[in-house]
């Protein structure tokens, strides 16, 4: 007879990458998590919200019986998109004749469980809307949120995420010790590694610059394969000036981020960069995918593969694991945005939408308006990054080139890329 398998209690991802310090924090959410049953951690991209959230989910297992379970909101834009999402986290299929929301009500009813709904900032209102009315109706569900902003909802347990410890003298010989140089040093040079005094303290000094904040840490760390500490040191200061401890706050970290992406974008070459911003289109892609839609004349596809491992090494695109047999990758949130932002402003977008789409799912009424359907992609509802499968751009090209399914995609979504390839 087979061995019976207990049925899964979580679907959290496979974590990426080394997960550096944080361990205040993580013990602290854990207490909270017995007391509060709406935690949400806030602050800037990159700061490390999601990390630290899966890292408390997986140790929070134990703790809800019922288990664990992620939803990826940050590709969505309305509340039906949410609740189809955690539907499909937990495992609720709709019925037929009935509101979704009312058949996940009833069905955590009387569960105990965490739902860790990641990436809220787009859609925060109605999370804290739909969360609300989730904790009245479902007394053993606790919820932990991500987002940049809280939900500000009575009963709501805000937790501003620290960036990385840094070292808090020049020359203190326990410099290696603070999170951020470890996150630098482990990224740079692998897990374990040590450098020499003076390295170290440029790296120190890097850190500070970058306010601690992992994602800028790991996109500079990054070029440490073909700078030196004092070379990157050198560009970061040409980049933007050092900033005094009165000007740091939210806003400043945001603008380093910034800074960093585009220092970071400035070191590409032409095709790394024309593949960066035409990716902003995806969730997450396997390579063959990113061939198919990302290549033109500008970028051959015989291009392709080389370009996306340089941006792999640079920390630009990360993996996320494994479907189907396939390597499939994603670029990390702030990159998303910032490689969307390039490719609007490269009239990529203006010239191959409205024509494709046009081709594809007949013609927009007016400019900006579409002819049907709520202004989403098919393809994309319900699946996701963390879900049981990932984002189905695929699909997401065969309904919008198929007429009688057609559902216009929102401009930038991966399927308007799809058409453009198979128009
Ligand atoms: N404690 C940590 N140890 C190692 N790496 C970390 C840690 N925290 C964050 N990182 C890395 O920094 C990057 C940004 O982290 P993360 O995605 O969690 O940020 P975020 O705050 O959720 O950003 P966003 O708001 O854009 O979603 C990721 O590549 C992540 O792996
Ligand atoms: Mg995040």
């Amino acid at each position: 007879m087979a061995p019976q398998t207990a049925p899964a209690r979580q679907n959290l991802p496979l974590e990426p990458t080394s997960f550096i310090g944080r361990g205040r924090d993580l013990s602290d959410l854990l207490r909270l998590l017995g007391s509060d049953r709406l935690i949400t951690l806030c602050g800037v991209s990159g700061v490390g919200k999601t990390r630290l959230a899966l890292r408390v989910a997986a140790q929070a297992i134990a703790s809800f019986p019922d288990g664990v379970w992620l939803a990826e909101l940050a590709d969505v834009s309305t509340r039906e998109e949410i609740v189809s999402r955690i539907a499909a986290a937990v495992g609720i299929a709709e019925e037929a004749d009935r509101d979704l929301s009312g058949t996940l009500f009833d069905a955590l009813r009387g569960r105990h469980l965490l739902l860790v709904l990641d990436g809220c900032d787009a859609v925060i209102g109605e999370v804290a809307a739909l969360g609300r009315a989730l904790l009245d109706a479902c007394p053993s569900t606790s919820l932990l949120l991500t987002s940049e902003e809280p939900a500000r909802i009575s009963g709501e347990a805000i937790w501003r995420v620290p960036p990385l410890s840094l070292p808090s003298r020049q020359g203190d010989p326990a410099l290696a010790d603070s999170e951020a140089v470890r996150l630098f040093i482990e990224r740079s040079q692998g897990p374990g590694s040590t450098v020499c005094p003076h390295q170290l303290r440029t790296i120190t000094d890097i850190c500070r610059r970058l306010d601690g904040i992992p994602l800028c840490i790991e996109l500079a760390a990054a070029w440490m394969r073909f700078r030196s500490p004092d070379e990157i040191a050198d560009l970061l200061t040409a980049r933007f000036p050092q900033l005094t401890d009165q000007e740091r706050g939210v806003p400043t970290r945001r603008r380093i981020l910034h800074a960093v992406l585009d220092w970071s974008n400035s070191l590409l070459s032409d095709s790394e960069q024309t593949l960066l911003r035409r990716l902003s289109v995806f969730c997450d892609w396997d390579l063959e995918l990113a061939e198919r839609i990302c290549s033109d004349e500008e970028l051959p596809e015989a291009e392709i593969l080389d370009a996306a491992s340089a941006l792999v090494d640079r920390s630009l695109v990360t993996l996320t694991g494994e479907y189907q047999g396939r390597v499939r990758y994603r670029l990390p949130r702030a990159v998303r945005r910032y490689a969307a932002e390039h490719l609007a402003a490269s009239g990529e977008e203006e010239r191959s939408v409205p024509a494709t789409v046009a081709r594809c799912c007949g013609s927009p009424r007016s400019s900006g308006t579409w002819p049907c359907s709520a202004g989403r992609c098919p393809g994309q509802s319900g699946t996701g990054f963390g879900t049981a499968s990932p984002p189905n751009t695929t699909t997401c090209a065969r309904s919008c080139t198929d007429p009688p399914n057609a559902a216009i995609p929102k401009p930038g979504c991966a399927c308007v890329w799809a058409c453009a390839r198979s128009g």
